[in-house]
């Protein structure tokens, strides 16, 4: 069987005219982390910084020999497609694999970095963008969300979205297994019982830690935040611009922290929307910020469910108030604990319904996302009423077993944190019960256990970084900082703090449920957005947005354009509406946009 590593380095196709993704369907989860590390770097990122070799994607061109070049820029592009008559290009450049010591690049050690571009009609400053994980593609992020993206940002910029190190086209990948067929044949494993099957769970980790060193060599050292920040360097040196213009989302945010800690004086204009605690990630052994609001946003399901009324939400009908929902969902799922459910379509697609399933693969994922409420009520409702087949279908939908995408976010997380057994106890129990008080503090925390096991275990891989973040942080120009009220894994309180870190940056609340900006239709962050953009201009303190129409329990796909009309009569602002509610409405199973 061909290699995994082979059969992806080989395949790098150019994008589709109107390719489509919905997303990639996953089951794991986004593994919110924390940690820390302290050391004394910094003197290595100024020198390692323009090193970059130049190198054009070479096998796109055979089909397409056509290439362009820009005034100013180092890189050639191979036009990759369209999208919404916007023209993408892509190519790609090689980083290398150390920014910050060079002398360990010997024999051209370097990752490669794929970049793709959509381009504004009257720009010329490129603005980077992450989707967030880490893990996430940048590449794909443009190609799937360009067009709603582009219509909010407006044609003054390129969006230039790039896969960061190890993640996605980037090669060497991040990856823990060989091939396909290892990852098939060794990857499962229980870790539905915190207890009964930590066993398991801690032994399987064990081993698998191990596999992501061996597999990776020693570029698996150097995936990781630091690392990819020097990386947006070089890709700005690419394409002949100064100054950073970047959007970072969830993930982004901690990328973006990062970057403008490291490269203050290039720090222009950098958003960071759906804020991690960089402190949390680089210092802490336990996530204790991103639990903080998780259970705020599941009360709030409940809340609004109550106060739409059965018309709108399925599930309104089995309960009077929203504490007495929010009791029987609870009791009910729960007792899928011991009681799960078959559900047979046929002979080749069937399986159980679970606890850990239904609470993290459906509620948890659906609380990133307001718009998908409507729908999660009847598929709780069905289920609550006996019939699982909706709730397994979705389920089903999400599962993937050749996903690498989270040992990308394992590499990057570990890497990035205070990982390894020194702030655990020894005694597997007694770190069971330590993750469990942990846990306890909110009704959803137990979906970070197989990723805490692995943090604790993560010692194969040496951490090459010595980033610390820092206070009082001084940049070129401050920062932007775009928050919901209630998000349930980057809580307001860490994007608090990213506003207290970073000198004259401003935070904009908008008010309501899920993750990033993105989340919720709001015309107001996108005037926000454009203005910081264009001008610079930053929000007056404790600055607030609406969201716009009725983003929670409106049925899919009625009253968008109604609403769109009725409330905008501008057509630039109805159109930066409908991509905001495309945005919205997007399915996605992972921490990411
Ligand atoms: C840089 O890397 C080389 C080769 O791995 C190593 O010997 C040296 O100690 C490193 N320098 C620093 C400052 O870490
Ligand atoms: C085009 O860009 C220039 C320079 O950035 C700006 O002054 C002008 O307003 C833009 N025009 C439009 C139509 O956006
Ligand atoms: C790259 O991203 C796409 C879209 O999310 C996904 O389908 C694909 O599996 C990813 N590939 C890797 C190697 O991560
Ligand atoms: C089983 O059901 C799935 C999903 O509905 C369908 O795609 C598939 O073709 C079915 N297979 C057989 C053997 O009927
Ligand atoms: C369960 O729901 C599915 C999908 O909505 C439907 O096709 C099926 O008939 C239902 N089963 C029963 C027993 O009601
Ligand atoms: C966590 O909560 C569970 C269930 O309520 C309880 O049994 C357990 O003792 C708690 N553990 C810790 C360490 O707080």
């Amino acid at each position: 069987m061909e290699s995994e590593k082979e059969a992806l380095i080989s395949d790098q196709p150019p994008i589709d005219r109107h390719r489509r993704s919905d997303g990639a369907p996953n089951p794991a989860f986004r593994f919110v982390v924390n940690t820390f590390f302290a050391t004394l770097l910094v003197l290595g990122f100024q020198l390692g910084m323009r090193s970059v070799v130049w190198r054009v994607s070479n096998d796109v061109s055979s089909h397409c020999p056509h290439r362009l070049t820009y005034p100013g820029e180092k890189i050639s592009w191979t036009p990759c497609g369209a999208i919404d008559d916007h023209e993408l290009e892509c190519a790609t450049i090689d980083v290398p694999m150390d920014h910050f010591n060079k002398s360990n690049n010997a024999r051209g050690k370097a990752f490669s970095i794929p970049l793709t571009r959509l381009r504004g009609k009257n720009a010329t400053q490129n603005l980077l963008l992450n989707p967030g994980g880490p893990g996430g593609s940048g590449t794909e992020f443009i190609s799937r969300r360009g067009a709603q993206l582009s219509a909010i940002v407006g044609e003054n910029f390129h969006l230039l979205g790039f896969d960061p190190r190890g993640i996605n086209k980037s090669r060497p990948l991040a990856s823990c297994y060989p091939d396909f067929e290892t990852r098939r044949r060794l990857s499962p494993v229980r870790s539905k019982k915190l207890v009964e099957d930590s066993g398991e769970l801690f032994a399987w980790t064990a081993n698998l830690v191990q596999a992501c060193a061996d597999n990776m060599g020693e570029h698996g050292a150097y995936i990781n935040t630091p690392q990819t920040a020097a990386d947006m360097n070089d890709i700005l040196d690419a394409v002949g611009q100064d100054d950073m213009y970047y959007w970072g989302f969830s993930y982004g945010t901690l990328l973006g922290q990062t970057y403008a800690t490291m490269f203050s004086d290039r720090t222009k204009r950098v958003i960071i929307d759906g804020v991690a605690s960089q402190f949390d990630w680089y210092e802490e052994t336990l996530d204790n910020e991103a639990i903080q609001d998780t259970d705020s946003v599941f009360e709030g399901f409940v809340d609004e469910c109550i106060k739409a009324g059965p018309e709108k939400c399925a599930l309104a009908s089995l309960a009077k108030t929203k504490e007495a929902l929010s009791e029987k969902l609870v009791s009910e799922i729960e007792n899928l604990r011991d009681n799960p459910i078959s559900v047979y379509i046929n002979s080749t697609v069937y399986g159980i319904v679970d606890y850990w399933k239904v609470w993290h693969q459906v509620v948890f994922i659906s609380l990133y996302r307001p718009a998908q409420w409507y729908a999660t009520a009847e598929k709780l409702d069905s289920l609550l009423r006996g019939n699982a087949t909706d709730i397994f279908l979705q389920i089903y939908a999400q599962e993937n077993p050749f996903d690498t995408e989270e040992d990308a976010e394992r590499f990057v997380t570990l890497n990035d944190g205070k990982s390894g057994p020194a702030p655990w106890p020894q005694d597997r129990g007694e770190a069971v019960s330590m993750m469990q008080s942990f846990f306890n503090q909110s009704l959803f925390a137990d979906v970070y256990y197989p990723f805490y096991v692995s943090k604790r275990a993560w010692t194969a891989v040496p951490r090459t970084h010595g980033y610390v973040p820092r206070r009082g942080v001084k940049t070129a120009h401050p920062l932007l900082i775009l928050s919901t009220t209630y998000d349930p894994v980057c809580p307001l309180i860490s994007a608090r703090g990213a506003n207290a870190a970073f000198e004259g940056s401003r935070l904009v609340e908008l008010k309501g449920y899920g993750h990033c900006s993105l989340a919720v239709p709001s015309l107001c962050i996108t005037h926000y957005v454009r203005d910081f953009l264009l001008e610079g201009k930053l929000p007056d303190e404790n600055a607030r947005c609406d969201a716009d129409g009725s983003p929670y329990f409106a049925k899919p796909d009625e009253g968008d354009k109604v609403t769109a009309l009725a409330q905008f009569s501008d057509p630039e602002d109805r159109k930066i509406h409908l991509a905001q509610v495309k945005l919205a409405r997007e399915v996605q199973f992972r921490w990411k946009f």
